[in-house]
């Protein structure tokens, strides 16, 4: 399986969804693919944001060797499986991908836990560290059901 995690800026929600999914793939000894993008390329070659590495590293996740990088259509051919963080990152990978979207590789992330209630992971990126702790622990509890399902 190769998974890749998806949200806008690939400095926030994605790079921890990556650090963790990749974490638990490792713990439960999967042969899992990983990796991360976002989809506006403003932070591109940039490492996570401060704050999404303060929360990681207070739960054992060293994240801080992560690179920032657009997604591409080209993603669709390399991934099975592409989690968007939320609502408007779907969007945005349609608007990318063009005749390359596939929507049945799509999924919002929440979606693995709440199926259905398309429910977003926020963006913390304007707001104080306790948004990071929710979006981590939002991430988390999905990334726990995505190995429970596909194991
Ligand atoms: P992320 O948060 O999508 O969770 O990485 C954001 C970070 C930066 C921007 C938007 C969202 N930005 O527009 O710069």
């Amino acid at each position: 399986m190769n998974i890749l995690m998806v949200c806008l800026g690939n400095i926030c929600r994605s790079p921890l969804a990556e650090g963790i999914l990749q974490h638990r793939v490792n713990q439960a000894g999967l042969n899992w693919r990983v990796d991360s993008a976002g989809t506006n390329g403003y932070h591109t070659g940039e490492a996570p944001h401060q704050l999404s590495q303060k929360v990681a590293k207070a739960r054992g996740l060293d994240i801080s060797g992560q690179c920032s990088r657009r997604f591409i259509a080209a993603d669709f051919e390399k991934y099975d499986k592409i989690y968007a963080m939320a609502r408007d990152v779907v969007d945005e990978i349609k608007w990318i991908a063009k005749g390359k979207f596939d929507p049945s590789k799509v999924e919002l992330l929440m979606n693995e836990i709440y199926p259905g209630e398309n429910r977003d992971v926020p963006d913390p990126w304007y707001g104080p560290e306790p948004g990071y702790h929710d979006v981590y622990d939002m991430i988390d509890s999905a990334c726990e059901a995505i190995i429970e399902k596909y194991k």
